[in-house]
């Protein structure tokens, strides 16, 4: 019998329409407490089933296997008992067996043989799955579904976030060609499919900081589509909206992270994240526009923003702009102290802060917010 709390179903409240689609993943483990960090990672692409090889009766629950569309092994393949149980269960999925990913706990020649022997599509050091994991599948699996494409994308700028917070924390200076990789992705995956799609899959994210900066990207990324803005300026948006919080990345993680609210002095230390990422990039060759947004996103119209409290006109466009995304991204978001707040119920307050922010970008905006819909419930 599995002797953990089985994987969280994800309940959508409004269609996705069409762009993802409830897949499930099988997840094939000889040891269901090691697999619960992989479980956790899989269950972004979708329903996930998790299935202990060596558990004869599966704890007496017959598992429906005819919506899996992708299979992960997370079984150790030295073994012959928990060989024999990984392909009794391969071989129930045959004859179109769907693609087969398997991770290798050894690295020998050997379990690379006996994952050949199993028919495995891919293989991945179990060591590397945490990262890459995700973005394999959605490549081995883009021709059964293109569904899985926007996950694949939203991981992989996930990776390039990731990278682009590491320099941050190091001090190392940014490699342009990661922020523009991760922009790139953006773009197309909110292009390709819709900003619904998007939220949905950056809402199952764990890493509230990570969640933030993708929701508000691909919120960028939307809105510049719904702006008609030409391409280079849609590229700036979304480019701004990547980097907007980077001072973040010099927040203590005890405060970043922190699941409650956060009192008067954590609250200071964390205002200081709009300086710190202007600082950051000063002197790199990013185009004012782009600081400013980094420096100002925090600023109000009626100059009771900060770090500077500047007033209406000295507050630009782009800044403006990922303003609205922001505070809009900020209340639609999964926190752990509060719940989130539906796209309507969102545009409402952000109505509401006239004199705050710019009244004819936050009227621009309602498609946007209509796009986004009702909130997404996980249920465990
Ligand atoms: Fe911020
Ligand atoms: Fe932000």
């Amino acid at each position: 019998m599995l002797d953990y709390e089985p994987p969280s179903r994800i309940h959508l409240l409004s269609p996705l329409n069409g762009h993802l689609l409830v897949n499930a993943i099988l997840l094939l483990t000889d040891l269901p407490r090691r697999s619960q960090r992989l479980a956790s990672h899989l269950r972004a692409s979708g329903e996930l089933l998790v299935i202990d090889v060596l558990d004869p009766d599966q704890g007496g629950q017959a598992r429906d296997l005819s919506t899996v569309t992708a299979i992960v092994s997370d079984v150790s393949l030295s073994h012959s008992a928990q060989v024999a149980g990984l392909r009794a269960y391969l071989d129930r999925l045959k004859p179109r067996r769907p693609p087969f990913l398997c991770l290798l706990h050894e690295d020998s020649s050997r379990s690379r043989v006996q994952a050949d022997a199993l028919g495995a599509t891919r293989t991945l050091r179990a060591e590397d799955a945490a990262r890459g994991l995700v973005a394999l599948l959605g490549e081995m699996t883009r021709t059964v579904s293109p569904a899985v494409d926007i996950v694949a994308a939203i991981s992989e700028a996930d990776e390039a976030l990731t990278r682009i917070f590491e320099l941050g924390r190091s001090g190392s200076p940014l490699e342009t060609s990661v922020i523009a990789q991760g922009t790139e992705l953006v773009v197309d995956a909110v292009n390709r499919a819709d900003i619904r799609a998007w939220l949905d899959v950056v809402w199952r994210f764990d890493d509230m900081t990570h969640q933030h900066c993708l929701l508000v990207a691909g919120l960028a990324a939307g809105f510049a589509r719904q702006l008609a803005l030409r391409p280079l300026d849609c590229r700036q948006l979304t480019q701004a909206a990547l980097l907007h919080d980077l001072g973040k990345s010099r927040i203590p993680l005890t405060i970043l992270n922190k699941p409650d609210k956060l009192d008067a002095h954590e609250l200071a230390v964390m205002r200081t994240h709009p300086e710190l990422g202007h600082r950051m990039l000063q002197d790199q060759g990013y185009p004012d526009a782009m600081l400013a947004v980094v420096r100002s996103h925090h600023e109000a119209l009626d100059g009771s923003g900060y770090p500077d409290g500047l007033r209406s006109e000295r507050i630009p466009d782009l800044v403006r702009l990922i303003t609205v995304c922001d505070i809009f991204a900020a209340l639609i978001e999964r926190r752990p102290y509060r719940r989130p707040l539906g796209g309507e119920e969102a545009y409402d307050i952000l109505k509401g802060m006239d004199g705050k922010v710019d009244p004819d970008f936050v009227r621009a905006f309602k498609p946007l917010a209509e796009a986004a819909g009702g909130v997404m419930v996980v249920a465990a």
